[in-house]
């Protein structure tokens, strides 16, 4: 007889514990009853990077790693790049399904009346000096605007939630486009409510004195689809830290605050930024095969940016949507120089052992980099470019969480205590 059960021997007691399996884990909490004795806390688990540790459940990405399938609420990503938008794809990430034509039009007419930010927010951004990094100012007006809005400490009413979250989608365009404004010293553009999500934001951008900016449609359309793709990844590195800090009952601002640094990381968000620099170090198509060379030789400490993920083993279907796309966006803007080194790269290395034996492929932002910079965005805006879609799903992931009252606590994870035993406070002349 089978039974959805984990059966374990304790070898030190030779006692045997049954543990219930549900969804293909077991709850570490039921391991806590094995114990050698009355005075041992009981067993845990040891995970320092979550590699093989369910944090939650959800209902909003599915990723299977090994097949590459990337799916927001069931819809396969390569169908929502082809055919859906980033407002779309964000209603759909926070609400569940598709919106109606009315919902979809509520939904767009709500976040385009959050698009302004207070006159404040420019005196902040003013404040930093003239080179500092635009993910830097993202990071630090996102978390001021929990002084903007105090009713944003009400995480446990839903309306409050729901309005903090349209603010947020709305405002960190504005806010990103006014760091990168404060970083060129060009003056602040204010949003234009005629125009579409990116097509607004590419406006606050690269406005000069025209009077409206020509929005390249195909642009406009990458941009969309580059959004769709950033948009979430389940339980990454940054959505955890919004999980985590907003457990404390944060507010979403300083829980985004949170989740935008654990992004700006060169391992996570700030890997874009990273394989342009990269790139522009290996210099020429001819010098690959020598990085490639250093990069195995190192021992891990250099690395191929843009290559590599702790869930895909097989390709990252994101990468393989940017690839593609990139042909339309060279069209217009003309040929990106890197591109050639990034292939022969992707080429070496997907036919160098060290790589195969790792399962190392490349990754979203791989290619995402070329692209942006093709588009005329600054390197150091990289991030930002991810951050901005990625609220869509921090957003989503904070308020699944929030609402999973059955499940979900302040998140608190244990330790195994290694350091010194008890002893004794000696005044400073009498230490050695
Ligand atoms: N280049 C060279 N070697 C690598 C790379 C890489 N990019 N990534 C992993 N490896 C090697 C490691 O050195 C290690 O080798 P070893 O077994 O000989 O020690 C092995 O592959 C496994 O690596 P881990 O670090 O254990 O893999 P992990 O799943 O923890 O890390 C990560 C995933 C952080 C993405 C890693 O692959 C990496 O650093 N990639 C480069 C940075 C990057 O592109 N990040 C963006 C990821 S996508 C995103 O966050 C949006």
């Amino acid at each position: 007889m089978t039974k959805d059960t984990l059966s374990i021997t304790d070898n030190r007691t030779g006692k045997i514990y049954e543990v219930p399996i549900k969804n293909g884990t077991i709850n570490a909490i039921d391991i806590r009853q094995i114990k050698t004795g009355a005075e041992d806390f009981g067993l845990m688990s040891y995970d320092p990077a979550y590699t093989n540790t369910a944090s939650c459940t959800s209902r909003i990405t599915f990723i299977d790693g090994d097949v590459g399938i990337l799916n927001y609420r069931g819809y396969p990503i390569e169908q929502l790049a082809e055919q859906s938008n980033h407002l779309e794809t964000t209603y759909l990430l926070l609400n569940g399904d598709l919106p109606t034509r009315p919902q979809y039009e509520a939904f767009t007419s709500d976040i385009t009346h959050h698009t302004m930010v207070h006159e404040n927010i420019k005196e902040l951004i003013d404040a930093f000096r003239y080179d500092a990094h635009p993910m830097g100012m993202v990071m630090s007006v996102v978390a001021a605007l929990s002084t903007f809005y105090p009713e944003s400490k009400k995480v446990r009413d839903k309306d409050t939630r729901r309005k903090q979250i349209h603010r947020l989608i709305a405002k960190v365009p504005t806010i990103a486009a006014y760091a990168f404004r404060h970083r060129t010293g060009l003056h602040y553009v204010l949003p234009d409510n005629e125009l579409s999500y990116c097509g607004n934001f590419l406006n606050m951008m690269f406005k000069r004195t025209e009077g409206t900016f020509k929005v390249n449609p195909v642009l406009e359309k990458a941009l969309e689809v580059l959004f769709i793709l950033h948009a979430d990844h389940e339980q990454n590195c940054s959505s955890t830290a919004m999980r985590t800090v907003g457990s404390a009952e944060s507010d979403p601002y300083s829980s985004m605050a949170a989740a935008i640094g654990a992004l700006y990381g060169p391992l996570h968000g700030g890997a874009n930024e990273a394989v342009l620099r990269m790139l522009n170090e290996i210099g020429h198509k001819n010098n690959v095969a020598k990085f490639v060379n250093e990069v195995k030789s190192s021992g891990g400490d250099v690395r191929l940016m843009g290559f590599g993920h702790r869930v895909y083993k097989n390709f990252d279907p994101r990468a393989k949507i940017i690839k593609k796309m990139a042909d339309q966006v060279f069209e217009v803007t003309g040929h990106n120089p890197l591109l050639e080194i990034a292939v022969e790269l992707e080429r070496i290395a997907l036919e160098d052992d060290y790589f195969i034996k790792r399962k190392l492929y490349p990754n979203v932002d791989f290619y995402s980099g070329i692209i942006y910079q093709a588009m005329g965005f600054p390197v150091d805006m990289f991030p930002v470019l991810f951050a901005i879609p990625r609220t869509a799903g921090w957003l989503a992931q904070w308020d699944e969480m929030v609402e999973d009252v059955k499940e979900q606590k302040i998140a608190r994870p244990r330790q195994v205590y290694l350091g010194a035993g008890k002893r004794d406070y000696t005044v400073m002349s009498k230490r050695a």
